[in-house]
């Protein structure tokens, strides 16, 4: 029952880690609307909940590798290397944003000079990016839509059907 708890509570904070992280993902994706500053700043902090979202799935990721050599169900190895494909794209919209920063790195005094090829990169890797993150959720559909039903709308989960897992 304790264990119970305690998966419910993981589960919990992935779900609101997981809110948050998508809320700041579209503000992050609509610079036309909040402006660059705003934009950019967001993208920043924006880091913390990715960071919490790997943490919190850190051994499912070392399991997998680990097991990655050997044999493993399709559908694991798929989740693998697509979720390896979106923090590649990630760790690449974000340095392609701060190499063309107008506003956050000249306010800590870093300048570089724009170059529009790497804008160009910019909009390109985060349009791919938002195709990589929407087939990501629609991979996890079932885990958020029983986890909003159990931890936001507070319904009990039907008997006999454990807890999904969210990683892979
Ligand atoms: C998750 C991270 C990020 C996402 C999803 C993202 C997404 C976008 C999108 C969709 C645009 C609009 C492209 C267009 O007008 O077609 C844009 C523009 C821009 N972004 Fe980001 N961005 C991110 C991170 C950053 C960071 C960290 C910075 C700088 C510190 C930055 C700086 C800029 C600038 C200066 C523009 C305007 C440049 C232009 O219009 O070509 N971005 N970004």
């Amino acid at each position: 029952m304790k264990q119970k708890h305690e998966n419910m509570s993981a589960s919990q904070i992935k779900l609101y880690a997981d809110i948050v992280l998508f809320a700041a993902f579209l503000l992050a994706n609509i610079p036309q609307a909040t402006g660059i500053p705003i934009h950019e700043w967001i993208s920043i902090l924006f880091i913390v909940p990715i960071l919490v979202h790997i943490l919190l799935d850190w051994t499912w990721t070392v399991n997998v590798t680990k097991r990655l050599i050997k044999r493993m169900p399709g559908e694991v190895r798929f989740n693998f290397i697509w979720d390896l494909l979106i923090f590649i794209m990630m760790v690449f919209v974000l340095f392609t944003g701060f190499v063309i920063s107008e506003a956050a790195l000249p306010a800590l005094g870093i300048y570089f000079t724009i170059d529009p090829f790497w804008s160009a990169m910019h909009d390109l890797s985060a349009n791919l990016l938002m195709v990589l993150v929407g087939a990501h959720l629609a991979m996890h559909w079932s885990w958020l839509v029983s986890m909003f039903k159990r931890c936001v709308l507070r319904r009990p989960a039907p008997r006999e059907q454990p807890v999904p897992q969210g990683g892979g």
